[in-house]
């Protein structure tokens, strides 16, 4: 584990705590043969959308491998090494076929599978393509999206279908959004165990502070699910108690229902609103992939609505800071040596604590503890919002005991699968 920076206890004593401590690398370094980055090799990740992969190959960084992926003729797509094995031309400037690519330099023809099918330069009797393969990597295509599994073949595990793939008749999964994020990808995932941030930074624009905010913010939970874990984050609202739940899904996928909630019926557990991936592209970039729930039956593009990008003005970007601004400027790769974890950070100690065994479990020779996977059906899926009668108690101490008990019961029908969503998002 990583060093960690002195307690300062001085003012102006900064002269004291100049030293940065290097980054918990067991936690942030994706590359192949790190130990996090062969833990995230035990999954399937999203690397580009269908809809990018068009007549020309397309480069990619995945874990800090760079990559070709390209569709051919006959529809099939290929995530291939991006290096030609001959000697080394980029195959971003290969020509499609309808059964691989060809390398622009001496026109070596590989498939999608890595199969070497034609090298066109060699003696008619060579056998140098039989015996030789390029690097590839198996493909699933859904929703609009490519993914790759880049582990160990034998370890492959089944794509995971979860329950919000197929969400309610009349519902439909957008179409894919990409963000792109230059930090580690670990701080973008911290902030998904993070919910007391709301009550500040996203108060921020209204001119509330976080102890106004924090007033009203409810009380927060903490659980593991099969898939990996859950906030309950429960709020009163009149003779109402608001639960709304949230999903980690190891190892990168954070899934959320809308954070707004009018409280005036019980309900059950809705749809969530967007399920997404991160993707290291290596140490200190990542992109994420992003498909929202909504009313229809036609994929249209998914305008997520919040700006993660550098496209507004850095003044106003200073004055009126988002998950962007806040996330990225951790630095490039957060030193956990330099924090000072508090009570609101309850949920990124545990979150951590339960990649960092899952890591481990892989380092040690063995997979994953936790693996989405379907058993009689779609994975199920948590992130939600529900709400219930609950009349207001004696005393403000008793109110919030009953609310953590009501958003615990909740939570727990959930996993205990007794406590089905409903068909709607709200
Ligand atoms: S470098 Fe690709 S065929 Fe020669
Ligand atoms: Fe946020």
């Amino acid at each position: 584990m990583a060093t960690r920076a002195p307690f300062l206890n001085q003012r102006y004593g900064g002269y004291y705590h100049r030293d940065v401590p290097s980054p918990d690398e067991e936690l942030t370094s994706v590359g192949p043969g790190t130990p996090c980055g062969e833990y995230l090799r035990r999954f399937w990740h999203p690397i580009i959308e269908s809809e990018a992969l068009t007549d020309l190959p397309k480069r990619v960084k995945v874990l800090g491998e760079e990559l070709v992926v390209f569709r051919n003729g006959s529809g099939d797509v290929g995530v291939l090494e991006l290096h030609c094995s001959h000697r080394g031309t980029s195959l971003e400037y290969g020509q499609i076929e309808s059964t691989g690519i060809r390398c622009c330099y001496h026109g070596w023809l590989f498939g999608v599978d890595g199969a070497v099918l034609d090298t066109p330069g060699e003696p008619e009797d060579s056998t140098f393509k039989d015996r030789l393969c390029h690097g590839a990597y198996p493909v699933t295509e859904y929703k609009g999206l490519v993914f790759a599994y880049m582990g160990p073949p034998e370890s492959q595990p089944d794509f995971p279908m979860y329950d919000i793939f197929n969400p309610a008749p009349g519902y439909c999964l957008s179409k894919p959004a990409r963000e792109y994020w230059p930090c580690n990808w670990l701080q973008v995932k911290d902030n998904c165990m993070d919910p007391a941030h709301t009550a500040f930074l996203h108060t921020i624009e209204f001119g509330h502070g976080f102890t106004e905010a924090f007033k009203e913010f409810g009380q927060l939970d903490f659980m593991e699910s099969p898939i990996g874990m859950i906030y309950v984050h429960t709020r009163r609202i009149g003779e109402h108690v608001w639960v709304r739940i949230t999903d980690f899904i190891a190892p990168t996928i954070h899934q959320i229902a809308i954070n707004t909630e009018e409280a005036t019926a019980e309900h059950p557990p809705t749809l969530p609103w967007v399920i997404f991936w991160l993707v290291p592209a290596d140490d200190t970039e990542s992109f994420a992939f992003k498909l929202r729930f909504y009313p229809g039956d036609e994929p249209v593009v998914s305008g997520i609505g919040f700006a993660m990008d550098e496209s507004r003005p850095y003044p106003e970007r200073q004055r009126v800071p988002g998950d962007y601004e806040a996330q990225t400027s951790q630095r490039k790769i957060a030193v956990h040596g330099l924090e000072h974890l508090g009570d609101t950070d309850r949920g990124i100690i545990a979150l951590r604590r339960m990649l960092r065994r899952n890591i481990r479990a892989v380092a040690d020779g063995g997979s994953p503890m936790i693996v989405p996977k379907s058993v009689d059906g779609p994975v199920p899926t948590y992130a939600s919002n529900t709400v219930v009668q609950v009349p207001v108690a004696a005393t403000p101490e008793e109110d919030k005991r009953i609310m953590k008990e009501t958003g615990r019961k909740v939570a727990q029908g959930m996993l205990d699968g007794v406590l089905p969503r409903s068909s709607s998002l709200s």
